[in-house]
């Protein structure tokens, strides 16, 4: 049966139930079905958007399809925060001064310190030429790198990892409102709160005495700005948070799920592998973004319409969206629309940077994806470096999500090894 067969055929509240079920299982097939025959499906709940234009088109609209539904998840553990405001000074101001301080002209520096880091992490957690790439590798790197780069290092590399999970789980993937989940979030934004108010005013006297510390959170201390403008210490403080919590297990979502791309596809993974060994990173960083939009970071990014639109207008799919709406816009199924990508369903490399959307769209595009550019595929290169290039026996050389929100574990073998 269909996806659409199925969903046609269940009742009221079961047709989301079929919908998330096949969102979890085939997702690319779902949403191939979907474009061809019905690209804007309205479900009682919500809307789910499927094509690259109206992807594109919700996502630019940001004072319609608002990001309001973040933030009763945020709200109370980082404060308000530019991913849960449209169109305040929050969100400009905040993304303004965070976008200047991240400079394009650190990523080859930041690229280096990601390929360091990488190769420890895998010398350290790789045991009999094995290596269990979540927990040793694709976790743990960007949590050095969130200390390295931007400056916020956390009590420690656990507690970090532990303060990442249950606000990423809580504000982007629990749909269902599970109140364990939020208590988690909660605790996590009290424990990184002390941290930081003892944290941030005493690196602030450092910077006051040391010009060359020039971290992240270190140059948001050190600008000077007029107090009428209203950047204070709080406003400091939620957005160091914000550089942790968007920044390790998306990252490593990305990379695992690009890995097991590639271990599927022999002559690619060949080729990426003497990219690597070329020192050819553009070519490598091909074959790492074009292998993760087959099973991209995120499936759909969620607005709320808050003023009734028509979408596509003028097209034969033209719908009215009343406000009020959840309007799920999926950017993995728009980077595999014919419509807008040349033979969709072929492995290229030759695709503009424009036809991918693992960053989002629109106002609310990630603030880490110059970071993210060099370190996801830096460390996906680092490892087939160190040799490990094919899936461990059985269920361990593949993904398991453990039931959770997040690739929990996936083990690679070094090849010959
Ligand atoms: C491969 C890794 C990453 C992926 C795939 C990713 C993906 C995304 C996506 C899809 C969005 C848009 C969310 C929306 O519109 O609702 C986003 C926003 C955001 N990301 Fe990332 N992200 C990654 C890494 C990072 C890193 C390393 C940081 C650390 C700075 C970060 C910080 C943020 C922030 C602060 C936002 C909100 C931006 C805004 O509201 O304007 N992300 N990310």
């Amino acid at each position: 049966m269909s996806f659409l067969e199925a969903y046609d055929a269940a009742n009221g509240a079961d047709k989301l139930k079929v919908l998330f079920h096949a969102l979890a299982t085939e997702p690319l097939r779902m949403f191939a079905e979907l474009r061809e025959k019905r690209p804007i499906l309205v479900t009682p709940r919500a809307v789910l958007l499927t094509r690259f234009a109206d992807v594109q088109e919700a996502l630019s609209r940001h004072m319609v399809f608002t990001v309001r539904p973040y933030a009763p998840k945020m709200d109370p553990v980082v404060g308000p925060f530019m991913l849960a405001r449209d169109g305040t000074d929050c969100n400009q101001r905040d993304k303004g001064i965070m976008r200047a301080l991240i400079q394009q002209s650190d990523m080859p520096k930041v690229r280096r310190t990601v390929a360091r880091l990488a190769a420890r992490a895998i010398h350290e957690g790789a045991a009999d030429g094995r290596l269990e790439l979540v927990s040793q590798l694709t976790r743990r790197v960007p949590v050095m790198l969130t200390g390295k780069y931007f400056g916020f290092w956390g009590p420690d590399e656990a507690t970090m990892m532990d303060w990442s999970y249950a606000t990423q789980n809580d504000m982007f993937h629990n749909l269902t409102d599970d109140e364990t989940i939020h208590e988690a979030n909660l605790k996590a934004g009290r424990e990184m709160k002390e941290y930081l108010e003892a944290f941030l005013p005493e690196q602030l006297q450092f910077v006051r005495q040391d010009s060359s510390l020039d971290d992240v959170v270190s140059r948001l201390l050190g600008t000077v700005l007029p107090e009428t403008i209203g950047f204070d210490m709080a406003r400091v403080m939620t957005n160091t948070m914000g550089l942790l919590v968007g920044g390790v297990e998306t990252t490593s979502a990305a990379i695992v799920q690009a890995v097991d791309q590639l271990l599927d596809r022999p002559a690619e993974l060949a080729a990426a592998i003497k990219a690597a060994k070329d020192g050819d990173d553009d070519t490598f960083d091909r074959y790492f973004w074009e292998a993760l939009r087959f099973n991209p970071m995120n499936p759909f990014i969620v607005r709320l319409g808050v003023a009734e639109y028509t979408i596509a207008s003028g097209t034969d799919r033209q719908t009215t969206i009343p406000a009020g709406t959840v309007v799920f816009c999926s950017n993995a199924s728009a980077m595999h629309d014919a419509a807008e990508l040349p033979s969709p369903e072929t492995f290229r490399l030759d695709r503009p940077d424009y036809h991918y959307m693992h960053f989002g769209y629109g106002n609310h595009v990630c603030l880490g994806d110059q970071v993210s550019l060099v370190q996801a595929p830096e460390i996906t290169k680092q490892l087939f470096l160190a040799g490990y290039t094919e899936r461990a026996d059985g269920p361990a050389g593949h993904l398991d999500f453990q039931g959770g929100s997040f690739p929990e574990t996936f083990t690679l073998v070094q090849a010959n090894g």
